[in-house]
């Protein structure tokens, strides 16, 4: 589990948004971590101690005088031996208290008597954010490493739309598993390809794959996680962009190929795990085709489309390449074979209809010093693995030359 072993405090401040820390306290127990809760007397209007409680199984606290704690020093006591801090939601008003380092409750006064990385989730009206004291406290918990999460932007629980929402507790979840991987990634920008790209026939039908998408985004999600700029281009995918990854849809090959290319410039790794269909058709119809009776079903032409991977590889200064190769058996061979055609210095090949939409997967590794079996893994973990040996190689300096 991703966040075994982890002591968290989990802080909430007065808020509507506070509904949102309910389910980001499931994520996070679920996960493997402990979560003690502690509120803001505010916040316990907007739900109740009982069930945060529930949710995290411990006690919750909410005043620094509580003789549950034997030395009665709630805010030395809760905040030692803790991973993180994260306060979610965090109020404007509390993010001015942090932000002057004013201790008048429990939660402010264990914040600033923390030893641990303290993450802060803002959620309020779009204009309280925009004020300028509030822009002036976020840019002074910035300057004192404090990590601000979000907000998101959208529709508002007082019925005005603009930036200020608190992110959706998945991605606040996703931003503190985030928090403990290695950064073995910091500082390289990677582009990723993810999803099965769709050719049309007509304005109704077209031609794809099965791919879900899934692995790529895994890959994704770890290489931000591992402190990648990661951007993807996606495919037919219908999952959510991992926390801090950003994202373009595309629907055909060629699109696919032009968004590439429009975002190569500086990109310091490219993994093209697309399933992208390798032919498309030659004349789409602008109108639905059809039937007629006694008439044979229209014949389809095909023609190729651009080998996207292969086109990255041959530019004159080519980003570190990883090529994905699901083959139906063979894959030993062909993995082999398809890393020189595509001229780059790693292929991760699998047994593609073995994997398409589920969980697990099972690779094995082919570069110049051979094939490299890992064991079978969910996608999430085997993306780890994966992320790490990429970063080896790339960071270890390593030359590539084929032949
Ligand atoms: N790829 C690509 N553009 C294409 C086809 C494939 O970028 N038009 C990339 C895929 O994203 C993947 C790798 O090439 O990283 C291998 O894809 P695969 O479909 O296995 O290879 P193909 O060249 O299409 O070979 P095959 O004839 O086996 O389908």
């Amino acid at each position: 589990m991703d966040l075994s072993g982890k002591q968290l405090l989990l802080g909430l401040t007065g808020g509507i948004a506070c509904y949102k820390s309910a389910e980001l306290t499931r994520l996070l127990t679920q996960a493997g971590a402990t979560v003690q809760i502690t509120m803001t007397e505010a916040a316990t209007k907007f739900i109740t101690p009982v069930t945060m409680q529930a949710l995290s199984g411990r006690p919750v606290y909410i005043s620094q005088f509580d003789a549950r704690i034997d030395n009665n020093m709630p805010h030395i006591d809760l905040s030692r031996c803790k991973d993180a801090i994260v306060i979610a939601p965090a109020s404007a008003d509390f993010i001015a208290k942090l932000a002057t380092g004013l201790c008048d409750d429990l939660l402010s006064m264990l914040s600033v008597a923390r030893d641990c990385p303290l993450l802060v989730v803002p959620a309020m009206n779009c204009q309280m954010w925009q004020n300028p004291a509030t822009q002036r406290n976020v840019a002074q918990l910035r300057a004192d490493d404090i990590i601000v999460l979000g907000p998101d932007t959208g529709l508002q629980a007082c019925g005005e739309i603009g930036n200020g929402r608190m992110l959706e507790p998945k991605a606040v979840y996703e931003a503190i598993i985030a928090l403990f991987q290695p950064k073995k990634l910091v500082g390289q920008r990677i582009l990723i390809t993810a999803g099965a790209t769709f050719e049309p026939i007509d304005p109704v039908r077209g031609i794809t794959n099965r791919s879900s998408g899934k692995m790529g985004f895994a890959l994704a999600r770890a290489a931000a996680q591992a402190g990648a700029r990661v951007h993807l281009i996606a495919g037919l995918v219908g999952l959510a962009t991992p926390w801090s990854v950003t994202r373009e849809n595309v629907q055909t090959a060629q699109q696919m190929y032009d968004a590439v290319m429009a975002a190569i410039a500086g990109i310091d790794i490219f993994i093209g795990v697309a399933a992208v269909t390798d032919w498309r058709v030659a004349q789409v119809s602008d109108h639905k085709l059809k039937k007629a009776a006694g008439q044979p079903p229209p014949p389809l032409h095909f023609v190729e489309n651009p080998d996207i991977l292969a086109s990255v590889a041959a530019l004159p200064t080519p980003p570190y390449c990883v090529g994905f190769a699901a083959e139906s058996g063979e894959l030993g061979i062909n993995g082999e074979a398809k890393r020189r055609r595509k001229n780059v210095p790693l292929l991760i090949g699998n047994l593609g209809p073995k994997t398409f939409g589920k969980d697990g997967n099972e690779v094995i590794l082919f570069d110049e010093a051979g094939s490299t079996p890992l064991p079978r893994a969910d996608k999430q973990s085997l993306a780890r693995t994966l992320v790490d040996e990429i970063a080896q190689r790339v960071l270890g300096n390593f030359l590539y030359k084929l032949g």
